[in-house]
């Protein structure tokens, strides 16, 4: 893994959201990017065109590839979202625009 936490294990918050429906462990106050990465979500979003899996680049909230779906709100930066306990996380596996 080439993402380790920086937190005491033991003094840690640990948090349950869910991830396409599954339970999922995490720290409270860790990024929500970090904490699926952790966890092995292999991707976030397919890009548009090409309909390639994504997973976050940069880390930083510049590259806008870690989008997905929080609380039912698309395009969510996981890089830049604090976890919350009970959070609903969904893989943004279409493009297309909610109408
Ligand atoms: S990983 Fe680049 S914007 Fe989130």
């Amino acid at each position: 893994m080439n993402f380790r936490p920086i937190f005491n294990e033991q003094a840690a918050d640990r948090v349950t959201i869910h991830v396409n429906g599954v339970p999922v462990l995490a720290r409270a106050g860790q990024t929500l990017a970090l904490a699926l990465l952790e966890n092995g979500l292999d991707h976030f979003n397919v890009n548009s065109v090409s309909g390639k899996p994504r997973l976050p680049y940069c880390m930083m909230g510049a590259c806008f590839e870690c989008r997905i779906i929080v609380n039912g709100v698309r395009d969510v930066l996981a890089c830049r979202a604090e976890i919350r306990d009970g959070m609903v996380v969904e893989t943004q596996d279409n493009c297309h625009a909610k109408v």
